[in-house]
């Protein structure tokens, strides 16, 4: 298994470009399902997430051309509606062929996700959802079962505000016949960047970007081209990085706007931030102050951010309170922070930061994505040498990290294991 080895060496200088958002890509990707025409695509992230749905998607029929971040995806003959445990059990995410397999085919059998290292994350409200439109669905022997002739409109008030299960009900109810209300939906960006692909597939979607999606079931949907929006999330771990170092740093290539509550943190912490349409300018000239947050969905602060933001915090002046409301444990970084000489008490869903002058290099292991970026941003900060075990997680979601990273001065290298 491949490692990463970083010294702490000083501030991080330069630009680094944002690459396609992997949470956008991957529901794009499962809506090439929705129609046998072709799904020219720009922007698609190079990283194991995408590579594992493209698998998933190839393996059911679907021809796929890629040449770099462009790609083409034709659906027009489906060989088999399934996700099998293998795939889904290395990436949730492969959830996202349920709700377009059901309604342009007919029928789906996509394996139940487990467990994960963020706790239990049920996938019951997208069957809660497909249910109300219609479907006929089984569980069993490990799968969900999910058969239609046709889906039907629906009014479907989620008992909890599901950024894939928004997705997936979206993707379904476009096909159906009449009208879908989604009333709690996520906000996120990545699901109003779905949504503007579905419309520029002959969707007829009202409300994108609020909590109230209505959507008018077309009988059919047909081929587009689609830039994939900027990741935030590389973004802001790229921000962080840039701010606990002190350095200076401009990302492009990503609006500043889907990017406000981590900005705001930021420059809480002490940072300027110039912000232009495509473009942050990041500096940080003296230790940064503690900063409590609490996450939330969008436009607050994302979970995906809390990680990293907390290894800002690990090194800043004064003591904060990160509040995690979205799962229920994503606090896996925390000891491996403290190994690396942070002093972080978890207190229920609360870890409570106490920032010291400096971190010292250790051996740590990354558990999931944004914790391996975390560790990432602390090791850049500590004395001395890091090594990162298990950096596969930290692949299925960074496009070349470390490539990146060392553009803007980092001593960052993978060791290949
Ligand atoms: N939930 C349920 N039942 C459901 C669906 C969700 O109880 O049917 C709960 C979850 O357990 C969780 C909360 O609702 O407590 C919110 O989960 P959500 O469904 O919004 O998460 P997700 O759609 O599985 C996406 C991202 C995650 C990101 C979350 C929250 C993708 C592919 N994944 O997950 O991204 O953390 O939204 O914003 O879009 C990451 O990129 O590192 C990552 C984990």
């Amino acid at each position: 298994m491949d490692q990463l080895e970083i010294h702490g060496n000083g501030p991080l200088r330069g630009e680094i470009r944002v690459s396609g958002a992997k949470n956008a890509a991957l529901p794009i990707l499962c809506a090439s399902l929705l129609t046998a025409d072709t799904l020219t695509l720009d922007n698609v992230p190079d990283l194991q997430d995408v590579r594992t749905m493209l698998a998933l998607l190839r393996q059911m029929g679907v021809q796929v051309e890629q040449d770099g971040t462009h790609l083409t995806l034709n659906a027009g003959a489906i060989l088999s509606p399934e996700a099998p445990y293998e795939m889904v059990k290395t990436m949730r995410a492969s959830i996202l062929v349920l709700g377009p397999l059901v309604a342009r085919l007919g029928e789906a059998r996509v394996s139940l996700p487990g467990g994960c290292a963020s706790g239990a994350r049920p996938v019951d409200q997208h069957i809660k959802g497909l249910q109300a439109m219609g479907a006929d669905i089984a569980i069993e022997h490990g799968f969900i079962h999910a058969r239609a002739r046709r889906l039907k409109g629906a009014r479907i008030v989620t008992d909890m505000i599901t950024v894939t299960g928004t997705e997936n009900l979206l993707m379904a109810a476009t096909l159906a016949e009449g009208e879908t209300v989604l009333e709690n939906a996520a906000r996120e960006p990545e699901v109003t960047d779905l949504a503007n692909l579905l419309v520029s597939m002959g969707a007829r979607i009202e409300g994108i970007g609020t909590d109230r999606l209505v959507i008018h079931g077309v009988e059919r949907l047909h081929g587009a081209e689609h830039r994939v929006i900027a990741d935030r999330i590389e973004a802001g771990t790229f921000l962080c990085a840039a701010a606990a170092t002190l350095g200076e740093v401009v990302v492009r290539d990503v609006p500043p706007v889907i990017l406000d509550a981590v900005l705001d943190k930021l420059v809480e912490a002490g940072a300027s931030i110039e912000r232009g349409a495509d473009w942050v300018r990041l500096s940080m000239r003296q230790r940064p102050r503690a900063v409590s947050f609490r996450t939330s969905e969008y436009p607050a602060f994302p979970t995906d951010m809390q990680a990293q933001f907390m290894a800002l915090d690990c090194v800043a002046d004064g003591t904060a309170r990160v509040t995690e409301t979205i799962f229920e444990n994503r606090f896996m970084h925390v000891q491996e922070l403290n190994r690396l000489g942070a002093n972080i008490a978890v207190e229920g869903n609360t870890a409570v930061v106490t920032g010291v002058p400096r971190l010292s290099g250790a051996r740590v292991m990354a558990t999931d994505l944004r914790a391996s970026a975390s560790l990432v941003i602390a090791g850049l900060i500590a004395d001395g040498e890091t090594v990162i075990d298990r950096i596969y997680h930290l692949d299925r979601g960074y496009d070349r990290m470390e490539d990146k990273l060392s553009a803007v001065g980092a001593r960052i290298r993978r060791i290949a294991g």
